[in-house]
């Protein structure tokens, strides 16, 4: 719906500062940037990581005693949603060199890699192929393109300092080493990034960058890359097998010990499915849809966080899931699409956010955790300086009509086509009024742990992309995430080929780990009465949710 009358009052008041605004801009002038000292007091003070009980200790498995958000942790303390004395794992429907599971950018470009080096791959999918926060990602790709401005070593600098110095290093080498070679792979592969008139790319500037090295398409870049990578997999039919709508439920080990496939279940004809591999990638994505602190969020239907718990069931301990990403700019009204994402590619090209009274309280540029804390803050009973919603709930302004005058009329429309098109729908223009805004649930900041090789300590399975933790420490910075999916997801590719291709067939399947956890569980007392993977959201329609996968028994 489009802006009722006591909120165009107040659009008033946004106008009323924006040329001051805009001219500062021009001058360079920042506003409200902070200290390290003191985005540090913001983040202790309001963001949600800190709040009483935003953290409780695992109790069980490799990571037991370590504090994580209690909503993941509910997931891990659950049950199978199996009986493992009721799979026959001689029933060996599908076989393979490697075996896939997620159908998003690290699992579709794991695939190709693979492909590309001989290896016979399946892509195990719980919805569709592409149907991932990869197609959700908005705003860019970072990469150290422009060597006369840029290097892999700003672009280093960066990712750790927005991580607040405590990322794996050798995560976060490979990571910007790997980056421009990437995108060129993207690029070959006909990704069609925004370019400047004489063909070079263009980049800009994301939160927490000292440089413009965020490439784009539009404001739609990561349906553009998974267009790409999904295209590409169909190219390839003697060598990929997609199975859709066939999420994994747990994966299999070998009578050594090692990874060798996994069970999955057919959400069409209710039927489990073993697929034996010898090597197992996990690309299953993030949590978002978890809604840790009730938080909306950003993310994909099937974002349930299920590869945490297949993994942590199998041994694989996780890291830096005590802190989560709260996207700044969510959308808070119109309420048909709360939570949705404003890419941050708004405030890298310039523009505001505001309070109540049109002042800019913030530096539109400081990393996503302490922007959001910020925001948290301004909308908090200590400042008060809100915008309240029709439905009483409250946000702040992102002054998208001031990058009309900061780069000329038609800006706004081209840059963001995506977000002009939905706030159309609403009868809003953004590149006349401005967006009402509050933080979302965005990203899983840590996983699964690993290596920068995509190996995990359970031989056999690796891992890329939302489901792996350590590459962005306790906070990722804008334009990285389409970078972690791609360049550890082709990573992926090399390495369980590289190990699929020396090794027979695995022999001895079983889901004994699955068992000994049920057990450890048992003795730890903990019944949460819930079973996981999550598989689909709580609020699921029944019609879809009785497609859920059922518990045998
Ligand atoms: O703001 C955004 O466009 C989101 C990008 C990202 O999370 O990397």
């Amino acid at each position: 719906m489009p802006y009722p009358q006591e909120l165009q009052e107040l659009i008033k008041t946004v106008e009323q500062t924006r040329s001051e605004r805009v001219e500062r801009k021009r001058k360079g002038i920042e506003v409200g940037a902070l200290s390290l000292k003191e985005r540090d007091k913001r983040l202790k003070s309001y963001h949600p990581d800190f709040k009483d009980d935003s953290r409780r200790e695992i109790r069980v498995g490799p990571s037991k005693g370590y504090a994580i958000s209690p909503e993941i942790v509910d997931t891990l303390e659950s049950g199978s949603r199996l009986n493992p004395d009721d799979i026959d794992l001689n029933d060996i429907s599908y076989e393979t060199d490697l075996l896939i599971i997620g159908g998003g950018g690290a699992g579709g470009s794991a695939a190709l890699v693979a492909a590309g080096a001989g290896a016979k791959v399946i892509i195990a999918t719980k919805l569709r192929l592409g149907d991932a926060n990869t197609m959700m990602a908005e705003g860019g790709i970072q990469a150290a393109s422009k060597l006369k401005s840029d290097s892999p070593y700003w672009h280093y600098l960066d990712v750790i300092g927005g991580g607040h110095f405590t990322n794996d290093p050798d995560l976060v080498r490979t990571l910007v080493r790997e980056a421009p070679s990437t995108l060129a792979w993207l690029e070959g592969l006909g990704t069609m990034f925004s370019k400047e008139p004489d063909g070079t790319l263009k980049t800009m500037h994301g939160g927490g960058t000292s440089r413009k090295r965020m490439h784009y398409a539009g404001d739609i870049t990561g349906a553009e890359i998974m267009r790409t990578l999904r295209d590409e997999i169909h190219n390839h039919p003697d060598r990929i097998d997609i199975l859709e709508f066939c999420p994994a439920v747990e994966l299999i080990l070998d009578s050594g010990g090692r990874c060798a496939g996994a069970v999955l279940y057919n959400l069409d004809t209710h039927e489990y499915i073993v697929v034996r591999a010898k090597a197992v990638i996990l690309a299953t994505g993030g949590s978002g849809r978890l809604h840790i602190r009730g938080y909306m969020t950003t993310n994909h239907y099937g974002a349930t966080g299920d590869g945490l718990v297949m993994a942590y069931r199998a041994g694989v301990p996780v890291v830096f899931l005590h802190s989560v990403q709260y996207h700044p700019t969510g959308i808070i009204f119109p309420e048909q699409a709360e939570g949705l994402l404003i890419t941050e590619k708004f405030r890298g090209a310039g523009a505001h956010i505001v309070n109540v009274d049109g002042d800019q309280f913030v530096y539109e540029r400081e990393p996503r955790d302490v922007e959001a804390a910020s925001i948290i803050r301004e909308c908090s009973d200590d400042v008060g300086k809100e915008v309240p919603t029709p439905s009483g709930k409250c946000g702040v302004w992102l002054d998208s009509p001031m990058l009309e005058f900061l780069h000329g009329p038609g800006y706004v429309k081209k840059e963001f086509p995506g977000k002009y098109i939905l706030f159309k729908r609403y009868g809003i223009d953004i590149s006349k009024e401005p967006m009402l805004i509050y933080p979302t649930l965005h990203y899983q900041n840590g996983g699964i742990e690993f290596k920068s090789d995509a190996s995990t300590v359970l031989e056999g399975l690796y891992t890329a992309g939302e489901v792996a933790g350590g590459v962005h420490g306790e906070n990722r910075l804008m334009g990285n995430s389409l970078l972690d999916v791609t360049v550890f997801g082709r990573i992926a590719g090399h390495s369980a080929t590289e190990y699929a291709m020396n090794k027979d067939m695995p022999e001895g399947l079983s889901l004994d780990h699955v068992v000994r956890y049920h057990k450890e569980l048992k003795k730890a007392r903990i019944d949460t009465g819930m079973h996981s993977p999550v598989i689909l959201p709580d609020y699921t329609n029944p019609d879809v949710k009785e497609k859920q996968v059922v518990i045998a028994p």
